[in-house]
C-alpha cells in the first residue's frame, strides 16, 4: 500500500497558452497537446475502473484499501480537471479532439463487464504512463524553453503518475486477475494507444500548418527514436510488462519523489479526496 497525496497544483490556466508553447518546437507542442486531449476521458475511466474494482472486494478486504483508491481517486481526478484547463486553452489555436470521442465510442464497449477488464486496461494504461513520466523526469530539458506554468503541469503530473503506478494493477491482482487477459489487454492498449496518439498528434500539425516542415521531423525522430528518445528507451521496460512476474515497482525511480521534494512551492497539499 502507497500513501498517494493529493495536490492541488498552483498554476493559473486561465491564460492563453502559447501556439507553440513547448519551446517553439511544434512537433513536442502537438505531441503533448494529443496526450492532454486523452486525459479528461481517460484519467475519468481510471477512476471508475478503480473505485469498481474497490467495490469488487470482499468487504473485508475494503478497509486496507481504502486510503490508496481515494489517493489514486483524488490524484486523477485533479490530473482531468486541470488538463481539461489546459485543453480549453488549446482549443483556441483551432485543434478538435478527435480523440474523446473515438475512446468514448470504444469503452462503450467494455461497460457492464467483469471489473477486471477496466482494471487491466487501466493498469496497461498506467504502464505507459510511468514509462512516459519516467522518461519526462530523466530528460527535463525536453521542456527547457516552455513556459514555467506548464513545466510544472507536465512535471507534477508526470510526478504523481510515477507515484500511483501499482494501484491499478494491485488491485486488479488483488481480485483474481489472470496473467493471460493483462497481457491481452496490453497487446491491445498498445496499439490502440499508440495509433491514437499518433493520429491526434498528426491532426494537430496538420490544423497548426506545421505538419511537412523540417523541423517537425527531425524533432520527432530525435524525440522518439533518437538515444535519449521514448520509444527507444520505453522499448524494454514495456516489454517487461509481459513476463509473469511482473510489478510496476521493479521499475523504481526516485525521480518523482525527488521532483516533489524540491518543488512544494508550486502545489498545496488537500489530503485525500
Ligand atoms: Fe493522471
Ligand atoms: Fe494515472
Amino acid at each position: 500500500m502507497s500513501e498517494l497525496v493529493v495536490r492541488r497544483l498552483l498554476i493559473d490556466l486561465e491564460q492563453p497558452v502559447g501556439r507553440h508553447w513547448c519551446g517553439g518546437d511544434a512537433f513536442l507542442t502537438a505531441w503533448f497537446n494529443a496526450l492532454s486531449m486523452s486525459f479528461p476521458l481517460g484519467e475519468q475511466f481510471f477512476i471508475d475502473a478503480v473505485r469498481n474494482g474497490f467495490k469488487a472486494l470482499p468487504a473485508d478486504q475494503q478497509p486496507r484499501w481504502q486510503a490508496e483508491m481515494q489517493g489514486f481517486v483524488g490524484q486523477e481526478a485533479t490530473h482531468r480537471r486541470i488538463h481539461s484547463l489546459f485543453n480549453a486553452q488549446i482549443e483556441q489555436h483551432g485543434l478538435v479532439n478527435a480523440w474523446e470521442p473515438r475512446a468514448r465510442e470504444r469503452l462503450k464497449l467494455v461497460e457492464g463487464s467483469d471489473a477486471r477488464h477496466a482494471l487491466a486496461i487501466t493498469a496497461a494504461n498506467e504502464h505507459f504512463t510511468a514509462l512516459f513520466a519516467e522518461w519526462l523526469l530523466s530528460h527535463t530539458e525536453v521542456l527547457d524553453g516552455c513556459e514555467p506554468r506548464l513545466k510544472a503541469l507536465w512535471l507534477w503530473h508526470s510526478a504523481e503518475e510515477s507515484e500511483h503506478k501499482c494501484t491499478a494493477f494491485d488491485l486488479y491482482q488483488a481480485l483474481g486477475g489472470s496473467h493471460s487477459w493483462r497481457k491481452t489487454w496490453m497487446r491491445r492498449v498498445t496499439l490502440i494507444f499508440l495509433t491514437d496518439t499518433l493520429r491526434q498528434t498528426v491532426d494537430n500539425l496538420r490544423r497548426d500548418g506545421t505538419l511537412w516542415q523540417w523541423g517537425t521531423w527531425s524533432s520527432a525522430v530525435r524525440h522518439m527514436m533518437g538515444s535519449k528518445g521514448l520509444l527507444r528507451l520505453s522499448f524494454q521496460p514495456w516489454r517487461a510488462y509481459f513476463r509473469p512476474d511482473f510489478h510496476p515497482s521493479q521499475q523504481h525511480s526516485n525521480l518523482s519523489a525527488e521532483w516533489l521534494a524540491q518543488n512544494t512551492a508550486l502545489f498545496t497539499r488537500v489530503g485525500t479526496a
